[in-house]
C-alpha cells in the first residue's frame, strides 16, 4: 500500500499505515534538516581491512558490503553530517599513537577527496549547511582518545589545524592526565581521580581552540571534573542513559542534570550492550527510550545521535527492520509516534524560515564558538607536561631540564644511593 492511500483515520485500524505515514514524514524532515551523527568508526575498518589503501578495488566505499557503513546506506539514511572517528587503540599509547592518529585523520581526508560527490570534509556549522545543500555528507573529524596526543598540547593544536573538532578525553585506558570509564568497573584502579592539573589544562586549551570536549569513555569523576572546568558545553559523542542500561559507558542521571544546566549534547549509542544491556539485538524503540529519558533529564536541546556504527563488531546494534528503513532515518520514524522529535525538525525550524539549519545544539560550535571567541586574546598554553608525569621508555627529553635526561637513579648501584641519601638527610 502506498503512503497516500493511508489516511490518518485509518492509522489506528491499519498499523502499517501509521508506519508508512511516519516513514514518509521522517523522510521529509530528514531532507530538510541535517541529522548529525556523533560517532562512526568506518576509518578504523578501513585500516583493519585495507591498511588504509583506498585505491584497492574492494575498498570501493560504494560497493563495500561487509561494514555497517557505505555510501548508499548513508544516502538512503539521509545522514546530513557525520563525525568520523580518528581512533587508534590504547595499546598504541606511549608507542606510535600520534603517528597512527595522523594516519586516521589522513584517511578521512582522502575519503572526502576520493568521493567528492558523496562527502565534503568541513570544520564548521556553515560548512555543514553548505554540504547538506549540496546533498553531501558533511564530514567532520573527532579524535577518539586523549592517548592520541601523547600528552602534548602542541599535538592537540596541530590536530585542530588538521580539522579535528572534538576529542574524546580518553578511550579505554588511563592516560598520564585522565581516568577512563573502566575505573568505575572493577577492572582498573583510579590514578588521577578524574582530571589531573595537566588534564584540566588540556580541557582549557580545547576551549581556547574551539574543539569540543567529548566525555564518552571517561570515568564519572572525569565527567564531573570536565563539567566543572570546561568553559564550553561538553558532548558525549556515543553514550546512552545509565538509568536505562547500567553499563558504565553510559551517562548517569546526575551528570545528565548537570548537562541540562551547563548545555551540551548526549549522542545516543545504538550498541545493544549500551541500549538494552542485553546480548540480543536492541531495537529502535529501545533507542528511542534512551532519547526520551535524556530529553526528560537533560532537556530536549541535549539530545543527539551517536550510533557507533562500525565501532562494534556485532550485528546486534539497533537497526530498523526491513531494507528500506536505514539507520537514522528509521530512528526518526520510530520517534515520530512519540511526537517530540517532530517539533525539533518542523516547529522550531519551519522550512520557509531556515530550511536546513540544524537544531542549535547539533551545531558543533554553538556555545563552543562563543567561548572560543571570548578566549581569542588568550595565548596558547605552552607549558609542557612535567617530564615525571610521562610514562613509557621510548621518549627523548629534549627541552626539559637536564635532570630529566640524566640516567635515572635506579641505574646507580644501591651501594651509592644509600650513602647519598644519608648525606642528604644529615
Ligand atoms: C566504485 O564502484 C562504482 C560501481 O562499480 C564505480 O562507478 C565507481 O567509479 C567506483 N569508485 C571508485 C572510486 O573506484
Ligand atoms: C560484496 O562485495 C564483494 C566485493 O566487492 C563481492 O565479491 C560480493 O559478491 C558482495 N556480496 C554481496 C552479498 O553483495
Ligand atoms: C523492542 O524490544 C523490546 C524488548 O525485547 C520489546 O518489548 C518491544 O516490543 C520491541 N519493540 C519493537 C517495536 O519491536
Ligand atoms: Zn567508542
Amino acid at each position: 500500500m502506498k503512503p497516500m492511500l493511508c489516511g490518518y483515520l485509518l492509522v489506528s485500524i491499519f498499523p502499517f499505515c501509521s508506519a508508512e505515514i511516519y516513514r514518509a514524514k521522517a523522510e521529509r524532515i530528514m531532507t530538510e534538516t541535517p541529522l548529525i551523527d556523533g560517532h562512526n568508526d568506518l576509518p578504523w575498518q578501513l585500516l583493519k581491512k585495507f591498511n588504509n589503501r583506498l585505491s584497492v578495488a574492494p575498498a570501493n566505499l560504494t560497493l563495500l558490503n561487509d561494514t555497517h557503513t557505505n555510501i548508499p546506506k548513508l544516502q538512503s539514511g539521509h545522514v546530513g553530517g557525520q563525525f568520523w572517528a580518528a581512533y587508534v587503540p590504547c595499546d598504541t599509547q606511549n608507542k606510535d599513537a600520534v603517528k597512527r592518529t595522523l594516519e586516521q585523520i589522513d584517511v578521512i581526508h582522502r575519503m572526502c577527496e576520493k568521493y567528492p560527490e558523496a562527502f565534503a570534509c568541513v570544520t564548521s556549522s556553515t560548512g555543514i549547511e553548505d554540504a547538506f545543500l549540496a546533498k553531501k555528507v558533511a564530514s567532520l573529524i573527532g579524535v577518539e582518545g586523549g592517548h592520541s596526543l601523547d600528552s602534548s598540547l602542541g599535538a592537540l593544536r596541530m590536530f585542530y589545524r588538521l580539522g579535528v573538532r572534538y576529542m574524546t578525553l580518553t578511550h579505554s585506558c588511563n592516560t598520564p592526565w585522565v581516568d577512563n570509564w573502566l575505573v568505575d568497573t572493577d577492572q582498573e584502579q583510579p590514578v588521577h581521580n578524574g582530571l589531573s592539573q595537566f588534564g584540566k589544562r588540556v580541557v582549557w586549551e580545547m576551549n581556547r581552540l574551539g574543539m569540543l570536549v567529548d566525555l564518552a569513555h571517561v570515568s564519572v569523576q572525569t565527567m564531573e571534573d570536565a563539567l566543572e572546568v570546561s568553559k564550553a558545553p561538553v558532548i558525549f559523542s556515543h553514550s546512552s542513559a545509565y538509568e536505562l542500561c547500567r553499563n558504565r559507558r553510559n551517562v548517569p542521571d546526575d551528570i545528565l542534570r548537570r548537562v541540562n544546566q551547563k548545555g551540551g549534547l548526549v549522542m545516543v549509542n545504538f550498541y545493544n550492550m549500551y541500549v538494552s544491556c542485553n546480548e540480543a539485538a536492541a531495537n529502535l524503540s529501545q533507542v528511542a527510550d534512551h532519547l526520551d529519558h535524556i530529553k526528560k533529564v537533560a532537556g530536549s536541546a541535549a539530545v543527539g545521535f551517536g550510533g557507533d556504527y562500525d565501532g562494534v563488531s556485532t550485528e546486534t546494534l539497533a537497526r530498523p527492520p526491513g531494507r528500506r528503513w536505514r539507520g537514522l532515518q528509521g530512528l526518526r520514524a520510530a520517534l515520530l509516534p512519540r511526537s517530540w522529535l517532530l517539533s525539533l525538525g518542523e516547529e522550531r525550524f519551519p522550512p520557509h524560515q531556515a530550511p536546513v539549519r540544524a537544531p542549535p545544539a547539533l551545531e558543533p560550535g554553538m556555545g563552543q564558538l562563543l567561548v572560543r571567541d571570548s578566549l581569542s586574546q588568550e595565548p596558547p598554553d605552552d607549558e609542557p607536561i612535567a617530564y615525571e608525569e610521562l610514562e613509557g621508555q621510548c621518549r627523548t627529553s629534549y627541552g626539559y631540564p637536564s635532570r630529566a635526561s640524566a640516567s635515572p637513579p635506579s641505574m646507580l648501584p644501591a651501594a651509592l644511593i644509600v650513602p647519598l641519601l644519608y648525606s642528604l638527610l644529615l
